[in-house]
Formats: structure tokens, C-alpha cells, sequence
């Protein structure tokens, strides 16, 4: 395994272009990333897994602020993985230049739903951070966790659009026990709340069972009353989207279905989703 702060040095190391594995993550690297890192293993003789925590892709600068930073723990943790790896650990400006400009994108209404609704220039954020890793790593395949399943869809219009020729690889959620979608941000919640936590997925899954009996009015009714009797609990939204515009589907037989949930549990925001 290799680090390196600069591209430029990384780009030596890279001699078979045809043949790289690329996962970009933000740290704070848990099973989940670890997942992505293993398949991309698997699949390509040379993976570069970047650990950057981008900046514009944060409206929050308090989320941002107390968002976990733990290098010398992740590079431990990709050193137990004795794999061939090249990590790739820059500062902002050896992407973004002087300024952290945002590039601009149009992903239409992919963008204006949930977590594009919730979160200003979220998706403007990722997208120009992802555009500026892929045309730099040049990947032939790269690693996306169905976790954020908006972003991966995003990621895979900015791919389509941009014509670049990277394979954008989805991967499965990976979960805690009780349920709860593994996320860097869980380290921030105690014992209890990551006990309590579990309460997204259980609705999911509940939901997607009353899906098939149920109008959706009354799955969203009953997912208000769950909160309502969980006030730990902001809920953010609930929806029922299908997959590929990831909008609201507005009766049980239009496009592929899948649950997707946001809630804050105390001042931690939590996502996730459930193929229905
Ligand atoms: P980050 O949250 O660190 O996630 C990096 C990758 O790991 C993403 O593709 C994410 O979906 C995936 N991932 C996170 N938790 C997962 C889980 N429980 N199961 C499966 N995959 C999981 O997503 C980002 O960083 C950033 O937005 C990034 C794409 C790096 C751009 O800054």
C-alpha cells in the first residue's frame, strides 16, 4: 500500500491504465467502504481509493466541521487488507486549485428531490469533486455504495453527460446488526442512539410490507405516526420513488420501487433505502 497527498505522484505509479479500480470516499472508513474496496479488488489488478472530505459538497458548516477525520486510523485499517492499494490523500487545493469554485450541472429533476431538496448544492458539490477524481484517476471501473442511491444516480448521469468512460459499479448496502446502513457519521452517535438508530430500516422494511397491501397515503400516514411516537426522531422525509428518476411513485405499478428515508437523530443526520 502506497499514500500520496500529490496526483501527480500517484500518476507514476498508475502504469496500466486500462485496468484501474477506483472508490472515492470521504474517511472515517468503516465495513461499508471496505465492501466497495474488496470488490474493486477483486475486479481490477491496480485500485486507488481516495479519502477527501470535500467541502462544497456541504451546506452545513457545523456538519462539516464535526465530520469524522481519522487518517491515521483508515490508513491502518486498509493496511489489514495487505492488498495492493494506492491511497490518495489530498489536500483541497491539489483538486480545486485556489478556489473551491463549484462546476456547474444540470441533472434536472434527479436533483430536486430529497436529498437535492434537503441539502443546497449537495449534488453541485459531489458531482464537481467525482468529475475532478474520474478525469484525474482516469478509472476504468469506480465504486459507488447504493447507500446514497441518489448520488450513485447522479454520479451516473454526470458519467453519461460528461462522456466520460468510467463503469460506474453499484454496491449493496452494508448494515449493522440492528439494521442501521454502516456511515461515518454513525460514530458520532452514542450507544443509545446507535441502538435507536435501527428505526429506519425497521420502517423500511415494514413499509415495503404494507406496500403491497396499502395506498401509499396510508404508508406515509403510518410512517408520521412511527415518528410521531418517536420524537428522538426529526423526520425529514419518506418517500417511495422509482429507481431510475427517483420520483414519487405515485401508484404501486409505475417504474421500479424502492423506500427512501431521512431522519435526524438528535443533531446527526441519517439516510437510507430499501428496494421495494
Ligand atoms: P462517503 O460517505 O465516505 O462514502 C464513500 C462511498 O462509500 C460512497 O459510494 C458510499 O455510498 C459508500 N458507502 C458508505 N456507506 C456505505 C454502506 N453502509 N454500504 C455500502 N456502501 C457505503 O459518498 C461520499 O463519501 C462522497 O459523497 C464522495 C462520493 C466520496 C464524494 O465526495
Amino acid at each position: 500500500m502506497e499514500v500520496f497527498k500529490i496526483y501527480k505522484k500517484l500518476e507514476k505509479h498508475l502504469n496500466d491504465r486500462e485496468n484501474v479500480g477506483f472508490v472515492p470516499t470521504m474517511g472515517a472508513l468503516h465495513r461499508g467502504h471496505l465492501s466497495l474496496i474488496k470488490r474493486s479488488l477483486a475486479d481490477n489488478p491496480q485500485t486507488v481509493v481516495s479519502i477527501f472530505v470535500n467541502p462544497t459538497q456541504f451546506d452545513d458548516a457545523a456538519d462539516l466541521q464535526r465530520y469524522p477525520r481519522t487518517l491515521a486510523k483508515d490508513l491502518e485499517l486498509l493496511q489489514t487488507l495487505g492488498a495492493k492499494l494506492w491511497v490518495y490523500t489530498p489536500e483541497a487545493a491539489d483538486l480545486y486549485g485556489e478556489s473551491l469554485a463549484v462546476g456547474e450541472y444540470d441533472f434536472g429533476a434527479l436533483t430536486k428531490t430529497m436529498e437535492g431538496r434537503s441539502r443546497h448544492q449537495h449534488f453541485e458539490g459531489v458531482a464537481t469533486v467525482v468529475e475532478k477524481l474520474l478525469r484525474k484517476v482516469g478509472p476504468t471501473k469506480a465504486y459507488f455504495g447504493e447507500k446514497d442511491f441518489q448520488q450513485v444516480r447522479v454520479i451516473e448521469t454526470l458519467v453519461a453527460q460528461k462522456n466520460l468512460q468510467t463503469q460506474i459499479i453499484r454496491c449493496p448496502i452494508v448494515r449493522e446488526a440492528n439494521g442501521l446502513a454502516m456511515s461515518s457519521r454513525n460514530a458520532l452517535l452514542t450507544t443509545e442512539e446507535r441502538a435507536q438508530a435501527g428505526l429506519l430500516y425497521q420502517t423500511l422494511q415494514a413499509a415495503k410490507t404494507k406496500f403491497k397491501t396499502q395506498s401509499i397515503d396510508q404508508i406515509h400516514q403510518w410512517v408520521q405516526d412511527v415518528f410521531n411516537k418517536n420524537p428522538q426522531f426529526t423526520l425529514d422525509y419518506f418517500s417511495i420513488c422509482d429507481e431510475t428518476h427517483l420520483q414519487e411513485i405515485k401508484n404501486p405499478i409505475g417504474g421500479i420501487p424502492r423506500g427512501f428515508i431521512a431522519a435526524k437523530l438528535g443533531n446527526i443526520r441519517l439516510i437510507d433505502n430499501l428496494s421495494f
